[in-house]
């Protein structure tokens, strides 16, 4: 699967939704950093740019990176148009090839599923190098199916936090597991439906 069918792939996903004038932020963002202060964060497969604009209203400097570049072209125009500009920067990466420069305090992936190929634990492992000391690695997954989901394949498997922290691989002597549950909520799809639905949430915290 070449960079442009992803680039193909993701830009139909997007391009078939109207675009969001204030999308929402993950929830699990929202309770794991509203009370930490401002640094830098990196946004793996930002989307929609909902949990960029939240972050940067709190100060937080943004890095958020997509494979689509109508998801990246939406949030660069999202944050101009919400005053975050000096605070967004928002950039095409296919991240099987290629991978921000700089240091985090926070990186973060929510929902970075896709039905094409991606090793998603060697994306997870670079993240969590890319951790200052103290650093957080925030990894929100799906832990069912939502009823709007473009994924209904009955067979689909969800691995659990644990398995997704052994999948990094990473040395307990410099990362740490800080939480592995499986939470639920209630969530709103895009046609405004509400679902019950579980989220896999894993935070690993550099130590050294
Ligand atoms: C299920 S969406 C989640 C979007 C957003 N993080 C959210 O929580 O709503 C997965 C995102 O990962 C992006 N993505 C998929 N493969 C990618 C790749 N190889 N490199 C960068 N982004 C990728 C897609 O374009 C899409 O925006």
């Amino acid at each position: 699967m070449s960079t442009d069918e992803a680039v193909r792939f993701w830009d139909d996903v997007y391009a078939a939704r109207p675009a969001a004038t204030d999308p929402r932020p993950n929830a699990r963002l929202t309770e794991t950093l509203a009370d930490l202060p401002p640094g830098d964060v990196l946004d793996l497969g930002c989307g929609a740019g909902g949990d960029a604009l939240w972050l940067a209203r709190r100060g937080w400097r943004v890095t958020a990176v997509d494979v689509s570049s109508v998801a990246v072209e939406r949030l660069t125009s999202l944050a101009v148009s919400h005053g975050l500009a000096d605070r967004i920067t928002a950039r095409r990466h296919d991240l099987r090839e290629s991978f921000p420069e700089g240091e985090f305090d926070v990186v973060c992936a929510h929902y970075l599923h896709t039905p094409l190929d991606l090793d998603r634990a060697a994306v997870l492992r670079r993240a969590a190098h890319a951790l200052r000391p103290g650093g957080r690695l925030l990894v929100v997954d799906h832990g069912s199916t939502a009823p709007w989901s473009w994924n209904q394949d009955p067979d689909v498997r969800y691995p659990a936090p644990r398995e997704v922290a052994a999948d990094i691989g990473l040395d307990p002597a410099a990362w740490t597991v800080e939480r592995a549950d499986s939470p639920r909520r209630v969530a709103t799809g895009p046609d405004g439906r509400t679902a019950e639905v579980t989220d896999h949430v894993l935070i690993v915290r550099r130590t050294a």
